[in-house]
């Protein structure tokens, strides 16, 4: 691919967004970053710290001091890192202390990021940009799997819940709202299995960069 390439995957939680971008970035040999793990380490931080996630000093401080080890950490999947994560996502300094760091992972040597606003926000210049969805049912049903297989018990009408008031939250924010860019190729994976929505996203993806790179 050209230098440069970005590709922006968005969408709600528990969507496949992260098994899609892996799976092109190693497709197309480019860097993979789950930019909610960002947000999540941050929130951690901000619980390790004995601190409230809405309360934007602490939670700015959180931001400014990830380091790669935050990022590795074990414990930020579940519920509670869920809501943390929501949490310091909605302040605006939070988002401005990621930034950065986030397009010069990008801009390196090109990537597949996904998030929640790296079409709209982090990358409004993204080459392509995918918001990847899928019905609340399905979504939740997915997000209960995946809670069962890692051993922890949950109830599938609260994981339902849990998904849909987070999803409420990311997208009544004011500040980088969960929306689809105007651009956005949206991709409803409801009925898609993971080598299905891959199989899309690539015909999508191989379209776009003929457009910017013509052949020959
Ligand atoms: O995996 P899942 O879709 O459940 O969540 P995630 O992508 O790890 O994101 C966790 C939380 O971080 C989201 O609910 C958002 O509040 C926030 N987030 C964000 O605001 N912007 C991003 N680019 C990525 C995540
Ligand atoms: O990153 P995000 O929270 O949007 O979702 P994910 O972690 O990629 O996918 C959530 C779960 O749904 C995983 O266990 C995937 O294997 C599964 N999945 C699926 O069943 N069908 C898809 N088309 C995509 C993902």
């Amino acid at each position: 691919p050209a230098p440069g390439l970005v590709i922006a995957v968005d969408g709600p939680a528990a969507a496949g967004k992260g098994t899609l971008a892996r799976r092109l970035a190693a497709a197309l040999g480019l860097a993979y970053l789950d930019t909610g793990l960002l947000y999540r380490a941050t929130g951690r931080r901000v619980l390790d710290a004995a601190a409230d996630p809405r309360d934007p000093a602490a939670a700015e401080l959180a931001a400014r001091g990830l380091t790669p080890a935050d990022l590795a950490r074990g414990d930020l999947r579940g519920p509670e890192a869920d809501l943390a994560a929501s949490a310091v996502a909605a302040i605006p300094a939070v988002r401005a202390a990621l930034l950065d760091w986030q397009r010069d992972f990008g801009r390196r040597r090109g990537a597949v990021l996904d998030g929640r606003d790296i079409g709209t926000v982090v990358f409004p210049d993204a080459t392509v940009k995918l918001f990847v969805t899928a019905s609340p049912a399905e979504r939740a049903r997915r997000r209960f799997l995946e809670l069962q297989a890692r051993g922890t018990a949950a109830d599938p009408a609260q994981v339902a819940a849990e998904l849909r008031a987070r999803d409420e939250q990311d997208s009544r924010r004011a500040v980088a709202p969960l929306v689809p860019a105007a651009d956005a190729m949206v991709l409803d994976t409801t009925e898609l299995d993971p080598e299905a929505a891959f199989a899309t996203a690539m015909a999508v993806v191989r379209q776009r960069m003929g457009e910017v790179v013509p052949p020959g």
